[in-house]
């Protein structure tokens, strides 16, 4: 038996692969509702991990090092590097961000093959490979382009068809990614897991867990239905894990990028702690969540849990996979090379993170469906929500107390109807947005947070404190708690900002020391002095949407 009791969760974030920069498409999907998650979990004291690191193999990286003529390990370094600034950049925190090249992984990874070998779940196989004559090359994976046999798609690659998001077991008209030549066939040595096996194990595991999307797991099911196909799990390639086969080993195969991958998520664990027995037991006594993005269902619901299950589930299996849809800009997908597109360091040179973050919380459903960033719409929320509506609030509550009582928390005398209901809403707002963010309903916890800040504006409004200030002790001392509780809540959306706020009230310490729980406690005494006041928020200026808008319809 598992032992549930200890209160500490693993939060893992889909790998990006080392081969190109952080767009907004990634952070939607996977990295901002993770580090929403953590950052809420971390207020309410409990344990967590999030995980994460570069994914450094695999053919696409492979691809790009050949182009640029430089050594694989230092390219994916590179990036592997630069996305750490640019997470940093948004706020997004991760407690380990190693790689997938690293040498704890490429042990487990080798571990972990030679227990599915001797459980007999992988097999030795001959297989007809595409190879090119002219690049003299095999040609695995995205090395090969071509259409895809189930939906029909052209210019698919072979591992993949984006269009439906199935992996093709055979590509039609294939053509060499490098030098567009039909590949000729050849012959080699390749070992395969048993994914088939694993069909019953698989249905009943999705089937029982209540706590998978409905949505994507009616999809998956179907796939089993169709029946699974063993996965080869090795390449002709020479960077990648190499295979532990003893005596004559091949130096140009190695292991399938999706195989070693994700199992980088329990080595990073084992990595942090330095010790894989302490390892275990956080991994099996911790709720696991890898939060993903659509594209990537069938490894993370069939694959990812079936290589758990063949060596014996020595590591616990997802108590659940938050999966969104992808992120469209201007109601188009977004694309690199048709430089449709907003690059991470692009956006924050432009707008604060924090505008980026509640932007995207406040669109982030949780479900399948894709998502649209829009200039527009953007420059909406955060004028007339974020600014208008919060931004007001807070302002308009500190330069009170700093005009009308020297910078002090006045002490209210008397409470009315209106006061005693809103004490009533701070008190019980914490739960509610709380029970969102568990259920990973970020975009309605903010949508709760502003419907919070908006009755508190319409409370002060209703008071009109400046007509009688020295009888509006009552409003300003609940009202300046408000703000206080506002801010704990607004922690894991706009962190950067609330630490500001959080100065302003010259309250001591991060509000990361607070506890999610005090949301609803009046702890901002009469006596305590404020400090500077200044506007935390700029308004976002039309005329440099516009420019983003030209910027793009140009491109
Ligand atoms: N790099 C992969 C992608 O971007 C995701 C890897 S997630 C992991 O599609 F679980 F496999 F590590
Ligand atoms: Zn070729």
């Amino acid at each position: 038996m598992r032992n549930s009791n200890r209160n500490s969760v693993i939060i893992t974030s889909a790998l990006p692969y080392a081969n190109g920069e952080i767009h907004l498409g990634h952070i939607s999907s996977t990295y901002l509702p993770a580090d929403i998650f953590r950052r809420f979990l971390k207020l309410n004291g409990v344990e967590v991990y999030h995980l994460c690191a570069s994914d450094d193999f695999g053919t696409p990286v492979l691809i790009e090092t050949e182009k640029k003529r430089t050594k694989p390990e230092l390219y994916v370094k590179y990036w592997h590097d630069k996305d750490i600034d640019d997470f940093n950049s948004v706020g997004i925190v991760f407690d380990s961000f190693s790689q997938t090249s690293s040498e704890t992984n490429r042990m487990f990874v080798q571990y972990v093959f030679n227990v599915l070998k001797k459980r007999r779940l992988v097999y030795e196989k001959e297989v007809v490979q595409y190879y090119c004559e002219k690049d003299l090359k095999f040609l695995p994976d995205r090395y090969v382009i071509g259409k895809c046999p189930y939906c029909g798609a052209e210019d698919q690659y072979s591992d993949l068809c984006e269009k439906c998001g199935r992996i093709p077991e055979k590509i039609l008209d294939p053509r060499c990614a490098i030098c567009g030549m039909p590949p000729v066939k050849k012959k080699s040595n390749h070992y395969f897991f048993k994914l088939s096996n694993f069909e019953d194990v698989l249905e009943k595991w999705l089937k029982e867990n209540k706590l998978l999307q409905q949505d994507v797991k009616k999809y998956v099911l179907n796939w089993i239905v169709e029946g699974l196909q063993d996965w080869d799990i090795t390449r002709d390639i020479s960077w990648g894990v190499n295979i532990p086969i003893t005596g004559n080993e091949k130096k140009d195969k190695v292991f399938y990028g999706w195989f070693d991958n994700h199992l980088c998520y329990i080595s990073s664990l084992i990595e942090l702690l330095g010790d894989v027995n302490k390892a275990k037991e956080i991994w099996n006594s911790s709720k696991i969540y890898h939060f993903i993005g659509k594209d990537i269902v069938y490894h993370h619901y069939l694959f990812l849990p079936a290589i758990r299950m063949g060596i014996n589930e020595e590591y616990k299996l997802p108590d659940l996979i938050p999966t969104r849809g992808h992120l469209m800009l201007q109601n188009n997908k977004i694309s690199k090379s048709r430089n449709w597109y907003i690059g991470l360091r692009e956006f924050v040179n432009l707008f604060q993170a924090d505008y980026l973050r509640f932007y995207i919380a406040s669109i982030c459903s949780y479900s399948q469906d894709d998502i649209n960033f829009d200039w527009n719409d953007f420059e909406k929320k955060i004028n007339n929500e974020l600014i208008a509506n919060i931004g007001n609030f807070v302002n308009r509550t500190l330069t009170f107390i700093k005009k009308y009582f020297r910078n002090v928390i006045p002490n209210p005398n008397e409470y009315d109807e209106a006061d005693r209901k809103s004490l009533a809403e701070i008190e019980s707002i914490g739960n509610t947005v709380g029970g969102f963010i568990l259920g990973n309903e970020i975009d309605k916890a903010l949508k709760n947070i502003l419907s919070f800040s908006s009755r508190f504006n319409q409370y002060f409004q209703k008071k009109e404190p400046w007509k009688k200030p020295e009888q509006s002790a009552a409003t300003l001392f609940i009202s300046i708690n408000a703000v206080r509780s506002l801010s704990i809540l607004l922690a894991p959306f706009i962190p950067f900002s609330v630490e500001e706020v959080w100065k302003q009230m010259s309250l001591e310490g991060s509000i990361y020391e607070q506890s999610w729980k005090t949301i609803g406690s009046i702890l901002l005494k009469p006596g305590h002095k404020l400090g500077d006041i200044e506007p935390i928020f700029k308004k976002v200026d039309t005329d440099k949407i516009k420019e983003q808008e030209n910027k793009l319809n140009n491109s």
